[in-house]
């Protein structure tokens, strides 16, 4: 049978990953797909730097084009892959490769989180698949597992590290006692983070992913917009090294949950405890922890980025899709788990109604009955305290910190009771606020 032929959008370092992989492992690629799978289009703005990366790859007789629209038009071209990546140009190429008739493959999460159902519903109608392992996690298969392997269960909840340039950070500032600024140079130095990572450090790349995977863990429509988004640009080293006294480390967690009423839905920095394996995720590396009735926790583990992990994802969902070519469009495995007509409407929750564990640090004034008068507000608002650290007052002050564990609350009940403590005459600085998971 000749090769399902392949479109590539955007030949940058996913691309030339894809190409790369492709070639070598050729013949493995084939007796798993059932066919061969060739890259036979490339559509790059810079033709010229693309044409040498083809032919440095080996790509003899791959047409290189400026215009993604021919890609799109070539009637044997049967996949396109997009790695454009945003929402701009990526979302008008990829509604015009599904109204084609083309079956797509994106690494793309920033577009599907935002215009995922839109996206869904047009393939849907026009019986053609969008493949996406790439979007979350680069090279692990946590789509594969959340949509396939784990479709036994009622999924209770999903925590992953899920994005490596915060997860360096955070290990940097761990290991090494820097706050964020001056690891975040150093990062950018290194490569680890981009020229503006604002999309990293602010958490939104995570909460793409985190939107896509609570998608599919419960069966609901991609909504980004509903997602809580906190990054790291406010973590000090101080309160690395508390939790660390408390046996916690803090992580850019995403979540999501299934509530009482609802889906939790959130990124923000998290206290885990220091003997969970994904406490020890270190580094650019990611992880996802699932939580089943069935299975019980699962964990996945590996590189969320770079050039050949992604590729590997990539070419999965190629593969998936060759075997799938041909198949009857109603018997191929759902966009999001779920057969569309069954997706639920369990509203994602606001933040106020997250119940969730907390830590808190207060600078306070060193006097006698500061400590009675933080926990009598926390106790009159029915918020119970797990542990309470207090360090020696630093010399030549009358200040020092006061740290609090609580237990489970609701997050507006937290807020409400931080205003009071905040107004304190004795408390000193704003109240630093982060939640803590235990992930059990
Ligand atoms: N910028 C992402 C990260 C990789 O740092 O994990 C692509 O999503």
């Amino acid at each position: 049978m000749k090769p399902i032929q392949v479109g590539l959008l955007g030949i940058g370092t996913v691309g030339s990953g894809t190409f790369q992989v492709l070639q070598r492992n050729q013949q493995e690629i084939e007796r798993r797909a059932g066919r061969g799978i060739a890259i036979t289009m490339v559509a790059d703005l810079n033709t010229e730097r693309a044409r040498e990366l083809v032919a440095s790859l080996g790509g003899d007789g791959v047409r290189v084009v400026a215009d993604a629209r021919e890609v799109i038009a070539n009637p044997d071209i049967d996949i396109v892959v997009e790695l454009i990546g945003g929402y701009g140009i990526a979302k008008a190429l990829v509604m015009e490769a599904i109204a084609a008739g083309k079956h797509v493959v994106t690494a793309n999460k920033a577009l599907l989180a935002v215009h995922g159902t839109e996206i869904f519903e047009a393939a849907q109608k026009r019986g053609v698949m969008v493949a996406f392992e790439a979007a979350v996690a680069g090279g692990i298969p946590i789509i594969k597992a959340l949509r396939e392997g784990l479709s036994a269960n009622r999924i209770q909840w999903v925590a992953g590290i899920i994005n490596g340039t915060t997860n360096f950070i955070l290990s940097e500032m761990r290991d090494k006692g820097l706050d964020f600024d001056v690891v975040l140079k150093e990062a950018q130095r290194l490569g680890y983070a981009e020229a503006d990572p604002t999309f990293d450090i602010e958490g939104v790349d995570a909460a793409h992913k985190a939107t896509l995977m609570s998608a599919i863990a419960f069966g609901i429509p991609v909504q980004f917009d509903k997602a809580y988004v906190e990054g790291i640009t406010k973590l000090a080293g101080a309160d690395i090294r508390y939790a660390e006294q408390l046996g916690y480390r803090i992580k850019l967690l995403g979540i999501a949950k299934r509530a009482k009423g609802g889906i939790e839905l959130r990124v923000h920095p998290s206290l885990i405890p220091a003997k969970r394996l994904i406490a020890n995720v270190e580094g650019a590396m990611n992880a996802v922890v699932v939580q089943g009735d069935a299975v019980g926790t699962t964990l996945y583990y590996g590189k969320g980025a770079g050039s050949e992990p992604t590729a590997s994802a990539v070419i999965a969902d190629l593969v998936d899709v060759t075997r799938l070519h041909t198949a009857d469009p109603h018997h191929r495995v759902p966009h999001l788990a779920f057969q569309p007509g069954s997706l639920s409407n369990l509203p994602v929750l606001p933040m106020s109604e997250v119940v969730t564990s907390y830590y808190l640090r207060l600078r306070v004034a060193d006097e006698a009955g500061v400590l009675a008068q933080v926990t009598g507000l926390l106790a009159q608002s029915g918020i119970s305290i797990d542990a309470v650290l207090q360090r020696e007052a630093e010399e030549g002050t009358r200040q020092t910190d006061l740290i609090i564990l609580t237990h489970d609350t609701r997050e507006g009940t937290m807020n409400d009771a931080l205003a009071q403590i905040q107004a304190l005459p004795a408390v000193l600085a704003p109240v630093v606020r982060i939640r803590k998971e235990e992930l059990n």
